[in-house]
């Protein structure tokens, strides 16, 4: 199933739209990532190993472009793995990702708590992009399994991380706890904030089939 979720423009915020990253969208990855290395960088699919330390590093060139996309594709078939482009409508060019899957695998939306990530483009920071692509994959994600099959997603960051941690409360993932590091998920102490499903959110007929 292929998801496209519009989202209107907000106080200081572009119009987006999120949907699956496509080939036509590495160019502009590739150029925002060539901006945060080696910092940050975004996860391929655990079946793709990109090179480079802890898996976070990429996509650095085509080549890698081209398999972390493939994995992001496969990601999709197997429901396992569901990431988004997030594109400034008015541009229409990716300014952000939005990633939801199980910390310890399996299809998203199978009974186990999901967990989401998610990164802007250094130039489109400060505008509210994350706050708005978490909040709103977070409510297809709820409407789309329900809350039997998808009862809470977490969001984890590090302790430094004050933006990210910001993102989350405006989102609606309060603070739940602090985070020891858990290598190979996590690698420093952070925060936990969780979301939970209410329990009234049934899966939406036929949608939740990712
Ligand atoms: C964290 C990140 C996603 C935020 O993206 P963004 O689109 O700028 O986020 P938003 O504009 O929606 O919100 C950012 C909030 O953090 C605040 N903020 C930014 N830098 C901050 C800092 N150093 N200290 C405290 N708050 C900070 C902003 O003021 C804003 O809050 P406000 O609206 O109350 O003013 C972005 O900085 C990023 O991609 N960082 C690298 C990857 C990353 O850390 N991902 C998250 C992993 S858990």
């Amino acid at each position: 199933m292929t998801v496209v979720l519009d989202v209107a423009a907000g106080r200081g915020r572009p119009a987006l739209r999120l949907r699956p990253w496509l080939a036509a969208d590495m160019p502009d990855l590739l150029a925002a990532m060539a901006r945060e290395y080696p910092k940050h960088g975004l996860r391929s699919h655990p079946s793709v190993d990109l090179p480079g330390p802890r898996r976070w590093t990429g996509p650095r060139d085509a080549r890698e472009a081209a398999r972390w996309l493939a994995g992001q594709d496969r990601g999709w078939a197997l429901g396992d793995w569901l990431t988004f482009a997030v594109l400034d409508r008015a541009l229409d060019r990716p300014v952000g990702h939005v990633a939801l899957r199980n910390r310890d695998g399996g299809q998203v939306g199978g009974g186990e708590q999901g967990e989401i990530g998610y990164w802007t483009a250094a130039d489109a920071r400060g505008r509210g992009i994350a706050t708005a692509a978490v909040r709103t994959v977070t409510c297809w994600a709820f409407g789309c399994f329900g809350a039997q099959r998808l009862p809470r997603i977490m969001l984890v960051h590090h302790l430094d991380n004050l933006a990210s941690c910001r993102v989350a409360e405006k989102a609606g993932y309060p603070f739940d706890r602090l985070s020891p590091a858990s290598p190979p998920h996590w690698f420093d102490d952070g925060h936990i904030h969780l979301a939970e499903a209410k329990p009234s959110e049934s899966a939406a007929p036929g949608g939740a089939s990712a």
